[in-house]
């Protein structure tokens, strides 16, 4: 997979780079990022890519030519149109189904904006589709775009190990993650559950699931609301109910 980020800070995305499963994506080929400056493609003489509202009030609008010029830049260099997606808190807020649709795609572009947002009209023409990544405000796109290509690496092809299989993701089966527990089986009076203990892979298996679905029903009843529990799924959901709550 490909990405081009737009950003008028490409160092923040070193941090991908160097550490853990994104380094190793990177280092293996599996995705390739580069990152644009628009400050680049600014042909004013101060490079400038910001400017006053139309209308008054604070701050700064990014402006179209750089942004545009940049973007016209990126496409050039590919056959097929590569989708654009620009960060910010007015897009869809992103959730896994959003992560695997966009994890197929070979070729992004990710518009990271600063200041008071974008030029409306780069918007309307240039983006396909604006995304959040939660109902707050950040300092800028960059974070933003960092959660997205964290979360779509994880689906290419020989990124995770098996141990670190995204089918084993919490929101992959649509529920949260059941809890995890590391030696010693003490500690300090809190033991682990016993039946982790137990060698039994079916009774092992049962519990995670039982707890993957008890913890959707603790935190997220909105998440589990939307799926479609079969009868067995709720009568280990009624069953965790009884025994834990
Ligand atoms: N830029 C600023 N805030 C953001 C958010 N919540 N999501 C995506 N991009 C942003």
């Amino acid at each position: 997979m490909r990405i081009d980020v737009v950003t008028l800070f490409p160092g923040m995305f070193d941090a991908l780079l160097d550490y853990g499963i994104t380094g190793r994506a990177f280092d293996q080929g599996s995705l390739v990022v580069n990152t644009w400056n628009p400050r680049e493609a600014a042909d004013n003489r101060h490079r400038s890519v910001d400017d006053r509202p139309y209308g008054g009030g604070p701050g700064m609008v990014m402006s179209v030519a750089p942004l545009r010029a940049t973007l016209q830049r990126i496409h050039a260099q590919t056959q097929q149109r590569a989708r654009v997606i620009y960060l910010s808190p007015q897009g869809a807020v992103l959730n896994q189904a959003t992560v695997t649709r966009l994890a197929a795609e070979p070729h992004l572009i990710l518009l990271a904006g600063r200041y008071e947002g974008v030029d409306q009209r780069l918007l309307d023409r240039d983006i396909d589709e604006e995304c959040s990544i939660g109902d707050y405000v950040l300092s800028g796109g960059e974070l933003a775009a960092m959660v997205l290509i964290d979360a779509l690496m994880r689906w290419q092809p020989g990124v995770l190990g098996d141990a670190e299989s995204v089918q084993q993701d919490s929101f992959s089966h649509g529920l949260l993650d059941h809890p995890h527990y590391t030696r010693p089986a003490c500690i300090d009076g809190q033991a682990v559950p016993p039946v982790l203990l137990s060698g039994d892979h079916a009774a092992i298996a049962r519990w995670r699931y039982q707890h993957a679905l008890g913890q959707t029903w603790l935190r997220r009843p909105d998440v589990l609301q939307r799926l479609s529990l079969q009868p067995q799924d709720k009568r280990l959901l009624n069953d965790f109910i009884d025994k834990f709550i």
